[in-house]
């Protein structure tokens, strides 16, 4: 059981909803051990295909790291805390199965850097997004700064980090942020949706396809290219992958086993 987090799973996919919505779900230091217990227990669940991320309430996704805590920190803490922070959300980014962010308010903070570290985001009309740190003093923390400039572009990402100032749902469609925005009632089901899409392919598939692509955006694109190489002539080798061919060939849908 957990205080600031509610996991729960629907077949194959958990749903995880960031629970602290009295302050608009606010990364505190306690939320931070608690994710990090319930990505233990997820990586140890081989029957999970896809993990779907959002946050409690109709306000927000997670409007930032509780900046009660940022009260007390001082340089050694800082460091502690992001490097925590940072490791915690690359383990989220590099989950065996894919992560969807389901952004249903604000995304603010390091509430924009846990929608970032998920791998595919999708937001409700109301959703607003933003990187307020400079605002407070600091920079982000936990991976903005890193992240934020691969998906939406350096120019973009500079004035979101520079100025503070949110963004709306269309606007972090425009730039790529978002994949997709829906209805506030829809976006459960939307992500829903799309996961059950990811959890019907093969899954050594769809896990070696996510590391190759999420290799991609590391400085070295030869290593990135090498490495999808290996990854295709692994999967070469798979009863799924013999399976998908034939099934397409025989005009059926195929039945995978993940071997
Ligand atoms: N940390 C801790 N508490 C937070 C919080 C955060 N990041 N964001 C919101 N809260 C709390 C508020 O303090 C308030 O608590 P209270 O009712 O005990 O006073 C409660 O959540 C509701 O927030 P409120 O500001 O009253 O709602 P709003 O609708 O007027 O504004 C936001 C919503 C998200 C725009 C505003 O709360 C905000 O700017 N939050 C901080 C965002 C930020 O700077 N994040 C980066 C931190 S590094």
């Amino acid at each position: 059981m957990y205080e600031t987090l509610i996991y729960r799973k629907e077949d194959n996919i958990g749903l995880l909803t960031i629970n602290r919505p009295e302050k608009m779900n606010a990364i505190s230091a306690g939320l931070t051990a608690e994710l990090a217990q319930l990505l233990d227990e997820i990586e140890e669940d081989d029957e999970l295909r896809v993990l779907i991320v959002t946050g409690e309430g109709e306000k927000a996704f997670v409007a930032g790291a509780d900046i009660e805590e940022l009260v007390d920190r001082d340089a050694r803490m800082g460091r502690r805390v992001t490097q925590e922070r940072q490791a915690l959300f690359a383990r989220l980014e590099s989950l065996s199965i894919p992560v969807i962010a389901a952004v249903n308010g604000y995304a603010l903070g390091g509430g924009l850097e846990l929608a970032l570290a998920c791998n595919i985001r999708i937001c409700s009309e109301n959703a607003q997004f933003g990187a307020p740190e400079v605002k407070l003093g600091i920079i982000p923390g936990d991976g903005g700064t890193q992240r934020l400039p691969r998906l939406v572009g350096l120019g973009r990402a500079m004035e979101m980090i520079l100025t503070g100032d949110f963004i709306d749902a269309q606007e972090a469609h425009r730039t790529g942020l978002v994949n997709k925005v829906v209805p506030a009632e829809d976006l459960i089901e939307s992500a829903m949706e799309l996961a059950r899409t990811i959890a019907s392919r093969p899954p050594l598939a769809v896990m070696y396809a996510k590391e190759a692509v999420n290799r991609s955006q590391e400085g070295d694109s030869a290593a990135g290219f090498t490495l999808e190489s290996y990854l295709h002539a692994l999967l070469c080798t798979t009863e799924d992958k013999k399976e998908g061919v034939a099934a397409f060939l025989e005009k059926r849908k195929g039945t995978f086993k993940g071997e």
